[in-house]
């Protein structure tokens, strides 16, 4: 067996996580493969298919040497005898368990591409999130070819988007689960070494494959779940005068508890949370579990909620009128430091402003082409820009929905001036300064604080 590694699916999970093996993987040979040319080709130029801090310094630093990007997956399995597999699980659109289940089409013709181009043994490694037994299905298809042996190891990925790099240098654990067996913990052992090139001992925990599977949905449900928890106390705190930001301090400060996630803001995005409950939902309906799907379901029900609420708040503090409008929308991507627009709040709030008749100046700094085709063909007066004073400008509201930095640091005195008065400011993620920003003269509200000294008005 050789060392090579090769990766289908260039991704946000594929990308990333094959730059990171080959810095400190310098004696392997990393290929990653795509069915998808134009990626591929963004791979291979100077702007990468994806934004990431610290990612284009590492690609650029390893390309060429230990680090290849191509579509000719043929080539790359007879090269590398580990496989790992990053192609995109999304949610079914059609057929049984549509909305729910996840497609696996592209899980299966992979399965079918590894089997007919292998030339020797392969160990096969699961990196994206799947519903659980789905090892199974690759060892049957694999299985039909007689000459060669296939382990299949499931190696779920905990990279946020964001610190995608920091995730990988510094996770906080590597799991990797496989099978039971001679061969099955020979196979676990040989991916524990890529991993023990920079990551210590203690850190890769080794399970059995169901396990592995199963963690990596339960963990993302964890944390959408503890989202969904202090968005639904955010509600609360809006009618009963308590602080979000204040209940979630106190709160995190119990160890049992902890700080992260407690972050209120207009609802989980992303590609991952959603899909991965619903998955969970379907699952748990499957195997009869109705209660356990229920519970799971309220989740994703709150997060819709949340936004819903935002919208409510809008136009009750807008004199229940948004129609032409000009609202300033600040932040398009899912959360800070990507350029990543899957699921993000911002379409649905975009979708409902819409919809109410307002006009629409979005700004982000790096989803604006993303937001351009999330929006595409729908109806109303949408302006792209990349100046958020340009997107201010006689706009009559801004709604915060991403927490850039930059967002932070804006003259909001000059903001202010060439906005259209009462200006009004809803920070969906209570990242400003709100007593600034009241003084400067701003009718303005955070989430799940106090409205108090809003100009709200009776009905919605
Ligand atoms: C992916 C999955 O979407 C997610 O479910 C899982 O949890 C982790 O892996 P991500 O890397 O964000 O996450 O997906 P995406 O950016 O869509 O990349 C998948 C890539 O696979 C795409 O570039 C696509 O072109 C490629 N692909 C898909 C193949 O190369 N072959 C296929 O047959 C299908
Ligand atoms: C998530 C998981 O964190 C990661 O382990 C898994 O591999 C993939 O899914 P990601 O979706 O990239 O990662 O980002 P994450 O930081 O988890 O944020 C997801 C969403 O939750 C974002 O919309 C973010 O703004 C929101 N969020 C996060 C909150 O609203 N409040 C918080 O306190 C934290």
């Amino acid at each position: 067996m050789n060392k090579n590694i090769c990766c289908i699916g260039a991704g946000y999970i594929g990308g990333p996580t094959m730059a990171v093996i080959a810095k400190y993987c310098p004696d392997r040979t990393i290929m990653v493969v795509d069915i998808n040319q134009k990626r591929i080709d963004a791979w291979n130029s100077d702007h990468l298919p994806i934004y990431e801090p610290g990612l284009d310094e590492l690609v650029k630093k390893y390309r060429g040497k230990n680090l290849f990007f191509s579509t000719n997956s043929v080539e790359a399995i007879k090269a590398c005898d580990i496989i790992f597999v990053g192609v995109n699980t999304p949610t079914k659109t059609f057929g049984r368990g549509a909305g729910y289940a996840s497609d696996l089409q592209y899980w299966e013709a992979t399965a079918r591409n590894i089997a007919a181009a292998a030339n020797g043994d392969k160990i096969v490694v699961e990196k994206c999130t799947l519903p659980v037994r789905t090892a199974t299905a690759m060892e049957r298809i694999l299985s039909e070819h007689k000459e060669y042996h296939f382990d299949v190891i499931s190696n779920p990925e905990f990279l946020a988007e964001g610190s995608a790099i920091r995730d990988l240098e510094q996770p906080d654990r590597v799991l990797i689960g496989g099978h039971q067996t001679p061969e099955g913990l020979k196979a676990v052992e040989r991916i524990a070494d890529i991993y023990a090139a920079w990551v210590p001992r203690e850190k890769i925990l080794t399970t059995n494959v169901w396990s592995s599977e199963l963690t990596k949905l339960a963990a993302n449900a964890m944390l959408a779940q503890r989202i969904s928890s202090i968005n639904a106390f955010s509600a609360l705190c809006e009618e009963t005068g308590a602080d979000i930001d204040e209940v979630a301090m106190a709160m995190g400060l119990d160890k049992r508890i902890g700080p992260a996630f407690l972050k209120s803001g207009p609802g989980f995005g992303g590609s991952c949370f959603k899909k991965d409950i619903l998955n969970l939902v379907y699952m748990c309906e499957s195997y009869g579990l109705q209660k356990v799907a229920d519970y799971w379901r309220q989740v994703v029900l709150i997060n819709d909620y949340q936004q819903e609420r935002l919208l409510s708040n809008i136009l009750k503090t807008m004199f229940n009128t948004v129609a032409n409008k000009k609202i300033a929308i600040f932040g398009f991507a899912f959360k800070a430091n990507t350029g990543d627009t899957r699921e993000s709040p911002a379409i649905a709030i975009c979708h409902m402003l819409l919809e109410e008749h307002a006009q629409l100046a979005i700004t982000d700094p790096k989803a604006l082409t993303h937001a351009q085709e999330d929006l595409k063909g729908y109806p109303g007066n949408i302006v792209f820009t990349a100046d958020p004073y340009e997107a201010a400008k006689d706009a009559d509201a801004i709604v915060v929905l991403t927490e850039w930095d930059l967002f932070k640091t804006l003259d909001y005195e000059r903001i202010f001036k060439v906005m259209r008065k009462p200006a009004f400011c809803f920070d969906a993620r209570n990242c400003l300064d709100a007593v600034k920003l009241k003084q400067i003269g701003f009718q303005f509200r955070g989430i799940g604080k106090p409205s108090s000294d809003s100009t709200e008005t009776a009905g919605h």
